[in-house]
């Protein structure tokens, strides 16, 4: 399967982490204008007033400031292809984050040099850590006033635990910043302010020692190679191999906005960053480069498109080649499906999609049957591991205005629960609808998704619940807890049984009473 092959080994899939406000949606804007993604990438300003960002589909994250999904945007750059998988960067929507990320080969770390680590970068780095993801890092906003970069390199190794590798070093900052300096090229990237906007045609001086550094620097050529020379003293090199591990991470500075100093960064990505490798089953191990199709649904997204209503599971292929309208196998339900109109996603534009390979995400129309955590082969039954569930920490009971409305508000909610972001929970002795959550924007978002895309005016109010207990056991033992346990149990939008519990003594006092029955925190992978 050379074509298999020569396919897989160009794709290089990846998220990019952030705290909100680091610079995430400007700079995935030059990423794609850089790719021939999109025409024109002006100023963040001018996207967020009319031309929203490719990657923000609802008009909640407009109005929000918020991305609120991820998307998936495909474009080659040089000889490779890249998948941009966007998360939203809203603590709130932490899940989808999550599985995103189990879905990608590599992330791209974006830093404010002003602000350094935050809150979110250090929860996402630990996610990233957890299976060993290689990490770009970018510092951004380099034409402000910012913090002394070896302090922000020394704060990225000590707070995040990750070894620094700097690949560009700044040469001033804020209203002094005069560029960039490439350690492994041995070349100055200058910065002229307000000029690189579309593209960037940096002006580029070859070798730190030539003289064409001085005439455009001047006093500052010498200082700049005494700081370099302390850097390499300082730092560590870069090393590949280390990168791949997850224990070193490159990093690059720059003004995304200005478009200053995302080439390089670019440019090293593509090279270095990994192309899609093995993956874990509960069975066995999956190699990339298998010729047989596999691939699981890390993500789900009801409505995506408003004029088609539809439902979409993202599939990230692990293995083998997919061509529309094969047939594929559906392990869960041990069914096959025909994937006709599957679809490739160049941001708002959807295209059919002829071939795919391993790192390329497909969407599947769903109609309820696909759920996040699915894993679809050709024949074969295996799971991939390592897609999470999440407990849900907060509870609300959804209230209509118009009665009349009961079977779209179920509706609604049932399918935006296939999502994960939210729970839905039908207690088994009266008629409420619950909704539960991780982040209390979640409801807000699911108000807003049921008006605009169901037509139902529902307000979420608080109910006595502390938390949601998955509950496991035989038939007769379930049967019997369900009878005793009645006002505190209700099923989940797939029919599992679970556990209410209004207090936490009350969780314990129950469990104590029925040692016999597993508890556990989230629903069952499926
Ligand atoms: P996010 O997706 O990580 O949340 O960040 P986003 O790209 O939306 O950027 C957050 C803010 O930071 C935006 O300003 C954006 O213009 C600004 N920004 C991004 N990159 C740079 C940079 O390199 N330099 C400077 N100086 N600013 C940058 P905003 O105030 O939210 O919007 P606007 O009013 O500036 O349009």
């Amino acid at each position: 399967m050379p074509k298999l092959n020569e396919e897989r080994a160009r794709r290089r899939t990846f998220a990019i982490i952030s705290h909100p406000d680091a610079g995430k949606t400007t700079l995935t804007e030059k990423l794609l204008l850089f790719g021939g993604a999109i025409q024109m990438a002006g100023a963040v300003k001018a996207k967020k007033a009319a031309r929203h960002a490719t990657s923000d589909w609802m008009k909640l994250e407009q109005e929000r400031g918020i991305s609120v999904t991820s998307s998936v945007m495909q474009f080659q750059y040089r000889e490779r292809i890249v998948n941009l998988l966007d998360t939203p960067g809203h603590a709130d929507f932490s899940e989808d984050t999550y599985r995103t990320l189990t879905a990608v080969d590599s992330a791209l770390m974006v830093i404010d040099c002003a602000k350094g680590v935050e809150e979110r970068t250090i929860r996402l780095m630990e996610v990233c850590r957890l299976r060993q993801t290689p990490i770009f890092t970018f510092i951004n906003k380099l034409d402000r006033e910012g913090r002394d970069p070896v302090e922000l390199l020394d704060e990225v190794e000590s707070v995040l635990g990750i070894e620094c590798a700097p690949v560009t070093w700044p040469i001033g900052m804020g209203s002094r910043l005069k560029g960039v300096y490439h350690l492994l090229d041995d070349a100055v990237h200058l910065y002229e302010s307000g000029r690189n906007y579309v593209t960037q045609q940096a002006r580029i001086i070859e070798g730190l020692d030539n003289p064409e550094l001085d005439e455009v620097l001047g006093g500052d050529a010498a200082e700049l190679r005494d700081e370099i020379e302390l850097v390499r003293g300082a730092s560590h090199p870069f090393d590949p191999d280390r990168y791949l591990a997850g224990q070193q991470t490159p990093v690059f500075f720059g003004s995304a906005i200005n478009n200053f100093g995302v080439t390089p960064l670019l440019d090293a990505f593509v090279e270095h960053a990994p192309a899609p490798g093995p993956r874990e089953t509960v069975g066995r191990t999956v190699e990339s480069t298998e010729p047989d199709l596999t691939g699981f649904v890390f993500k789900i997204q009801a409505n995506m498109d408003p004029a088609h209503r539809d439902r979409i599971a993202f599939m990230r292929i692990c293995s083998g080649r997919f061509e529309r309208g094969m047939k594929l196998h559906h392990v869960r339900l041990g069914k096959d499906i025909k994937a006709a109109n599957a679809l490739t996603f160049m941001a708002q534009d959807r295209e059919q999609v002829e071939n795919a390979w391993p790192g390329d995400i497909v969407g599947l129309h769903n109609h309820g049957t696909i759920g996040i955590g699915d894993t679809f082969t050709l024949g074969e039954s295996l799971q991939f591991t390592g897609i999470p569930n999440f407990a849900p920490e907060l509870f609300r009971r959804a209230q209509l205005r118009d009665p009349l409305k009961l079977k779209q508000l179920q509706k609604g909610l049932i399918q935006l629960s296939e999502e994960g972001a939210t729970q839905f929970f039908r207690p088994l002795n009266n008629n409420d609808l619950i909704l539960g959550a991780v982040g209390v924007l979640q409801f807000d978002v699911v108000a807003y998704r049921l008006k605009n895309e169901y037509n139902v005016d529902a307000i979420f109010e608080n109910i006595n619940i502390h938390t949601a207990r998955w509950v496991r056991g035989t038939d007769r033992k379930l049967d019997d807890f369900r009878r005793q346990m009645q006002t505190n149990v209700a099923e989940d939008a797939a029919g599992q049984l679970v556990y209410l519990a209004p207090s936490r003594v009350n969780l314990q006092l129950t469990e104590e009473r029925w040692p016999d029955l597993e508890f556990a925190e989230t629903r069952e992978t499926l």
